[in-house]
């Protein structure tokens, strides 16, 4: 009855008052103060969906979320509301009620921690709103295999460096909202082709230095929940694999709950890491459990642990403090997408858009021109991929019409979707300027076909026929057919990562936005006329051609061929631009990691290189941070930011790729003539450090290493070194004499 007077004069806590009630105590000493008084009914209650299915339902609390777990009615506990996805709400039941945000790999291009920060809280804003407290994401497995199909979800480009620094911020603006954020899939879920037997074979340098460094990112942004992946490791599923959820939990430290991707349980894994099923209870029912329990199997601290990591990640983002009708599943069927949301998404499709190429100042365009606007700017409009990630957008910004507001006075705007490739080259002939839409798509579940535009414009999914509809098997033709009629051709590619462009060298400009969300046409409108001035920057290679990286079957798909069981990461750690360099390709038709240009031109000057110790460390040539700085000037005549991009090479000894990426910086938008003078802190037991496999542990590198600022992997501008002490090896003292 109090409570009840309470709930009216102020919203209350949902939880039933207790020692727990005390928002100054730790989140877990309260999670612990919940555990210890349930009964073990009402703890098994929490390690499990309710359904033994995958189906969701717009009637009933059971079914209504993606995933669901049963509040206790007891202590009122709230039910667990999970929802897909990585990029935007997906919405099932009343539909293009959320916004289609940039997808993850979208954010990575922007390289931006307050973009990935705003995309956060933009996304969290919606799932709260929808009375979800569990966001199914971000994805963050590296993009270690080109073709991959969810490339487009992960904000990790094939950089674990980028990936763990994207995903703080990321997971912090998700969490500010009170909804869990969800790190996946842990780990190795970097391909799609049999994705649910596969098992990877992946050795431990490999997995801390190239793999782990995303989820680490996580963790330390307090990521409430992790999902184990679909695929085996070393033979033993991901969800039930005893040393892959140790190295989570205890070394990288994960104090959060580690919930099964659907339907990734096999069998009753509590003991092995292993904390919650998803969608059903399988696995992890009470029965099962208790018959663990009682052959002695499962012990009943375990399942306390469990639990405890589940009520801890909800007191520590506030689900737990919210009044019960926060977490209402009617709420699923409120339109939550707002102007202010859609504005956000715009300006974060223009800070992730990249210029790959821009030829005698071709963008941005000037207004007055007559224009032939060729491809998928219309009806066939792309804006984001396939899947369990996908967001039904509410409504899209189409580059026809954004372009045609934009044209200016005198401007002549004229359409052709390309399906008749002749009729479209006529259009361009007499244009000043021919902008072609090009677009493929890919989706979960499956690998690309290739990297090639010609391939994968078509998804098998209903909701998207509209999107990249129409001559998506002829792209490449058509490209260079315009490209040969105006030399003035701008090429706008939106793709789910890195794709071929055999036509690069011949036409003028080439700009990619990736999957740019529902407001795509307004972004891109706004870079074309230099409204916005580009600085995104790819978070992944683009090669010159198709399995450049030469990875044989047993790398990827796997072998037996066709239905692959072991896929054997044997490039270790050149993955991506770590490859390119190590191998001295030279890029023709491709970008490279990190390439993006700007309207205007950025000089880097005065590089300094400053070691900082303190006492006994400084006596043992143990420096705590390098501090590198170094000055970007703005040298051109227009505003704009540019990503400074620090790369180390490590001693030759270490046996580390060429270079890689150590740290960045966006700059502000500088004015013509402005500078700013960067300073990025490296943390020597981080990044001048190497995954020890014998020890278990980084381990120092003590020797020379090579530091190289500059635009691109590929673009240095400056180059210094330091020396890191050849005693320096931490936790060891004894060894150090
Ligand atoms: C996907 C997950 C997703 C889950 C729930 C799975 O197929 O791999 O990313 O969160 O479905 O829809």
């Amino acid at each position: 009855m109090v409570r009840a007077l309470l709930a009216i004069a102020v919203p209350v806590a949902a939880l039933v008052p207790g020692p727990w009630s005390d928002t100054s105590l730790p989140a877990q000493q309260r999670a612990a103060l919940v555990v210890a008084n349930l009964t073990l009914d009402e703890k098994l209650a929490f390690l499990h969906g309710p359904h033994g299915r995958n189906s969701q339902c717009t009637t009933d609390a059971k079914c209504a979320y993606v995933g669901n777990v049963a509040g206790n009615d007891r202590l009122d506990i709230p039910p667990i509301t999970m929802q897909d996805g990585p990029q935007g709400f997906r919405v099932t039941g009343n539909k293009a009620t959320s916004t289609a945000w940039p997808s993850g790999l979208t954010m990575a291009a922007s390289w931006d921690p307050d973009a990935l920060y705003a995309w956060g809280r933009g996304m969290g804003r919606e799932f709260y709103a929808k009375g979800a407290n569990v966001q199914l994401g971000p994805g963050l497995c590296l993009a270690r295999v080109p073709r991959n199909g969810r490339n487009f979800e992960y904000l990790s480009g094939e950089d674990p460096f980028l990936g763990a620094t994207l995903a703080f911020p990321a997971i912090s603006g998700i969490q500010a909202q009170k909804v869990v954020a969800n790190a996946k899939h842990f780990v190795f879920n970097n391909q799609e082709t049999n994705r649910l037997k596969v098992s990877a074979k992946v050795d431990e340098r490999t997995r801390f230095e190239m793999y782990y460094p995303p989820f680490q990112g996580a963790i330390d942004a307090g990521v409430g929940s992790v999902m184990c992946s679909y695929n085996r490791i070393g033979g033993t599923y991901s969800c039930e694999n005893p040393e892959t959820l140790r190295e989570l939990k205890e070394t990288m430290g994960f104090k959060g709950y580690v919930v099964s991707d659907w339907l990734a349980t096999h069998s009753t894994s509590l003991m092995a890491g292993l904390d919650m099923e998803m969608p059903s209870d399988r696995f992890m029912n009470p029965a099962m459990i208790k018959t663990g329990l009682e052959e002695g199997n499962i012990t009943a601290s375990a399942v306390d642990d469990s639990v405890a990591r589940i009520l801890r990640s909800m007191f520590d983002v506030g689900v737990m403090d919210e009044p019960s009708s926060t977490w209402d599943w009617k709420k699923l069927q409120k339109n939550v997408t707002t102007e202010e949301a859609a504005l956000v998404a715009r300006q974060l499709s223009q800070v992730s858009t990249v210029l790959l190429k821009n030829e005698g100042g071709t963008l941005p365009l000037a207004k007055g021109q007559k224009l032939a606007v060729l491809g998928f700017a219309d009806l066939g409009t792309v804006v984001h991929a396939g899947g369990s990630g996908k967001v039904m957008p509410s409504f899209v910004a189409k580059p026809l019409d954004t372009i045609r507001a934009a044209a200016g006075e005198g401007a002549e705007v004229s359409f052709n979707n390309g399906t008749d490739i002749a009729a479209a080259v006529e259009l361009a002939s007499s244009a000043d300027v021919a902008i072609i839409f090009v677009a493929t798509l890919s989706q979960e579940g499956r690998d690309r076909d290739s990297l090639s535009l010609d391939d994968g414009c078509v998804v098998n999914e209903r909701e998207y026929n509209d999107q990249c509809k129409g001559n998506g098997d002829r792209q490449n033709e058509l490209v260079a057919a315009v490209a040969a009629a105006n030399p003035k051709t701008v090429v706008v590619a939106s793709v789910p990562g890195a794709v071929l462009m055999p036509w690069s060298g011949d036409v003028a400009a080439i700009l990619t936005n990736f999957m740019p969300g529902q407001q795509a046409g307004f972004a891109i409108a706004d870079v074309l006329f230099g409204v916005v001035n580009p600085s995104g920057k790819l978070p992944l290679t683009f090669p010159n051609r198709e399995n450049e990286t030469e990875l044989a079957p047993s790398q990827w798909p796997g072998l037996p061929e066709n239905n692959p069981t072991e896929e054997t990461y044997s490039e270790e750690l050149l993955v991506g631009y770590r490859y390119y360099d190590a191998k001295g390709i030279e890029f023709t038709t491709g970008f490279p990691f990190g390439h993006g240009l700007s309207y205007t031109k950025f000089e880097y000057s005065d590089l300094y290189v400053f070691h900082d110790c303190l006492g006994e460390a400084c006596d043992l040539g143990r420096p705590l941070f390098e501090t590198v700085s170094f000055t970007v000037k703005n040298v051109g005549q227009v505003a704009g930011a540019e990503v400074a991009q620090l790369y180390l090479g490590f001693p030759k000894e270490a046996g580390e790729p060429p270079l890689q990426l150590k740290g960045f910086k966006k700059t502000k938008a500088l004015e013509p003539g402005q500078e700013e003078r960067v300073e990025i802190y490296l943390n020597p037991a981080r990044d001048a450090a190497i995954w020890d496999a014998r020890a278990h542990d980084w381990a120092l590198v003590p020797g020379l290493f090579d530091v190289k600022v500059g635009a691109s992997s590929r673009d240095i501008r400056l180059a210094g070194n330091f020396t890191q002490g050849m005693r320096a090896v931490p936790r060891e003292p004894e060894l150090l004499v």
